[in-house]
């Protein structure tokens, strides 16, 4: 069956969801989403929801600093190569298993060029090029 493009943020929920039964099955990345799993995932949801329905349809929601979230989670739990390449190889995964078209291309794109930033910026190389 022909897959639909992202939408909504009923579909970004969705995706969400999807991203996160891989991240949260994996040995290496789930001890990273301890804390956030203690704190009620739902909360979590609702963030990224805002986050990537600015990104993909400039809605002005998401109004957190992520880069700096992501400076904090490095001081408490250090993130090496690893854990860059396979969130975007899961989020990439989930992209690609429930859609297709402009914005689903759009939603890899972005990651991977904050992905890489991010790496940039905590690891100090961009090997995720
Ligand atoms: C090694 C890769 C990554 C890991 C392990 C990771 C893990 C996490 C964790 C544990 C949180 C919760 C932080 C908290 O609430 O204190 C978080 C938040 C978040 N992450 Fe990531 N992340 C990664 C990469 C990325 C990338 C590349 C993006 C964007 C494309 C991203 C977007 C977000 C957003 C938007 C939040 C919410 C921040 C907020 O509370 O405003 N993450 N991430």
């Amino acid at each position: 069956m022909e897959k639909k493009d992202i939408q909504n943020r009923n579909d970004i929920d969705q995706l969400m969801r999807q991203f996160y039964d891989k991240l949260l099955s994996d040995d290496d990345m789930a001890p990273i989403f301890e804390k956030v799993v203690a704190k009620g995932l739902e909360d979590h949801f609702d963030i990224l929801v805002d986050f990537w329905d600015n990104i993909l349809f400039f809605t002005g929601a998401y109004k957190n600093n992520a880069m700096a979230k992501h400076m904090e989670l490095n001081a408490w739990f250090p993130l090496k190569e690893i854990h860059f390449k396979k969130w975007l190889d899961f989020f990439n995964e989930s992209v690609m298993e429930l859609f297709e078209g402009e914005k689903a291309t759009l939603a890899m794109e972005r990651a991977q060029q904050i992905a890489i930033l991010m790496q940039m910026k905590i690891v100090g190389n961009d090997s995720l090029i």
